[in-house]
């Protein structure tokens, strides 16, 4: 091997590529050293996760030379690119609901005895993979039963179920708390001490810079830098990213308009399922409330319960005062709650319909021109989603799969937006996106709850619910522990103590 090839375990030069006459990576280099974590940032629909499917044979480039170990590759599907050693961890969770934890994890890589499966050295195996990364999931649950979080830590044991040389993780912690993000860190450490060569690729700032040896910023499918980490700053690479774009300031503003003394909904001692226990707490007229807790601590399953989702086991909800039963969504939907889901292939989108068609989904009333549906309202509406969420798109009729996960985000929010409910519920609504669509999201937000509505949002992501909540509710193992007030959350770290029980 050259000395170069001995160096770089991976060269991809002059990788251009572009969908339907739409240039998304223009002569993008990138080279990986050997047991190195190289970082990829960039805005929403940059790129990044275009060039990781080039690399692993997901995608096919139009031009451009790929090397792995000083050889030119040219992987036709991701199965070749798994027998020469690449796995990735997919953006879009790949795990199959109906199957088990065991089963997705050996999914098309099963372990036989003779022509058999051999469910019992997969189960020991399994089991045995998770002890090692301390991750605690029942693998026989199905992974539908999982919360996104989890899914997320399935689709990492399944990537570290095979040996890899190289493993690119493409926002392997848009859904994990900060205890799991730091599992995920110690995983990344044994890796490389094994000589692991990994691609990390995030929208989390501080992440990048713990945890990657170099940093290759790319801005609209071009390379802007490579540069060590350690000679970087979380604002050199924002500005790289951005470059003159505006910046938006990600601190907490005054709100608009006050916070009304009605309550829009009060809820008193809810339990879910086992899942949530005498949780009481009420949003007032104008109120942002954050539910935080680490992964397991009930935020998204009160979420649910309130949706209709969740069988609510006792307790009581009113909404402007008068009792309701939440029994299924059509209840919810009927008091003008609504419910942003965090996981948006499971439940918020349908992949193969045109954007147009998404925003129509769920426009209900909005757009019936007697029992038929007004085109040219939807397409109005639309239109202006488009614009006021900046969603980068080639036009509302092309099928929703070929925006970037980020604006695929975006266009999540703006369809529940457009119907106006009073009370929102949102759970990660800026999980995967970039950071200045971060900053116009929070903004949305605030405008719409200065209206008078209410919103109770679930994050991970801290520096989201000290920027945008009035009041915090701490959860841990299903209760609440605690209440901070807007005084109370002036910075993260006092929220970052409060959730650890
Ligand atoms: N299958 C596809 N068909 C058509 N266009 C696509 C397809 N996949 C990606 N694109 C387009 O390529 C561009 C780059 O997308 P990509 O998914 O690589 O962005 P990204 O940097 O990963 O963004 P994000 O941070 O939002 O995940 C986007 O404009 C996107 O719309
Ligand atoms: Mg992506």
């Amino acid at each position: 091997m050259s000395d170069r090839a001995n160096e770089y375990i991976l060269e991809m030069r002059g990788i251009d590529k572009s969908f339907f006459g739409n240039k998304v990576l223009d002569n993008v280099d990138f080279s990986l050293k050997r047991g190195h974590v190289h970082a990829i940032v960039g805005g929403n629909g940059a790129g990044k996760s275009t060039l990781m499917k080039i690399l692993t044979g997901v995608y096919t480039k139009d031009a451009g030379t790929v090397t792995v170990n000083g050889a030119d590759v040219s992987f036709q599907n991701y199965h070749d690119a798994n027998a020469a050693g690449l796995r990735m961890i997919f953006q879009e969770l790949s795990v199959i609901p109906t199957l088990t934890v065991v089963e997705n994890i050996y999914l098309n890589n099963e372990k036989t005895k003779g022509f058999l499966n051999d469910d019992k050295l997969m189960e020991s195996s399994a089991k045995e993979l998770l002890d090692r990364f301390q991750i605690d999931i029942p693998i026989h649950e199905k992974v539908s039963a999982l919360s996104v979080g989890y899914c997320q830590l399935v689709e990492i044991a399944k990537a570290l179920s095979q040996d890899a040389s190289i493993l690119v993780m493409d926002e392997p912690t848009a859904s994990l708390s900060d205890s799991e993000v730091k599992l995920l860190f110690g995983i990344i450490d044994n890796l490389k001490e094994a000589g692991v060569s990994i691609v990390y690729i995030s929208h989390r700032m501080n992440e990048i810079l713990t945890v990657s040896d170099e940093v290759t910023v790319l801005r609209d499918g071009k390379r802007i830098i490579t540069e060590d980490s350690t000679g970087l700053t979380i604002d050199a690479i924002i500005d790289y990213m951005l470059g003159s774009e505006e910046k938006r300031s990600f601190e907490y503003h005054e709100r608009a308009a006050a916070i009304g003394d009605n309550p829009i909904i009060e809820i008193d001692g809810l339990c879910v399922d086992d899942l949530v226990q005498d949780v009481s707490f009420e949003v007032k007229e104008g109120e942002i409330v954050g539910l935080a807790g680490l992964m397991g601590s009930g935020r998204t399953e009160i979420l649910e319960a309130l949706f209709g989702i969740r069988h609510i086991q006792a307790g009581t909800v009113r909404v402007h005062g008068a009792d309701v039963k939440i029994k299924d969504v059509a209840h919810a939907v009927k008091s003008e709650i609504m419910l942003v889901p965090e996981d948006r292939r499971r439940e918020g989108l349908i992949l193969s319909h045109t954007l147009k068609d998404n925003m129509q989904i769920a426009l209900f009333g909005l757009t019936k021109k007697g029992m038929f549906i007004d085109d040219a309202k939807t397409t109005e509406i639309t239109q202006k989603s488009v614009r006021d969420f900046n969603i980068k798109t080639n036009g509302i009729d092309n099928p929703i799969n070929m925006l970037s996960g980020g604006n695929q985000q975006k266009v999540v929010i703006a369809k529940w937006l457009n119907n106006a409910p009073k009370l929102l519920l949102l759970d990660e609504p800026t999980a995967g996106i970039d950071i200045g669509a971060k900053g116009e999201i929070i903004e949305i937000i605030e405008g719409y709850a200065a209206k008078g509505n209410g919103v109770i949002v679930v994050s991970s992501e801290i520096s989201e619910l000290v920027a945008m909540c009035d009041r915090v509710i701490v959860l841990f193992g299903g209760r609440k522990i605690g209440e901070l007030t807007r005084n109370g959350i002036l910075n993260e770290e006092v929220i970052q103590h409060a959730i650890q029980g």
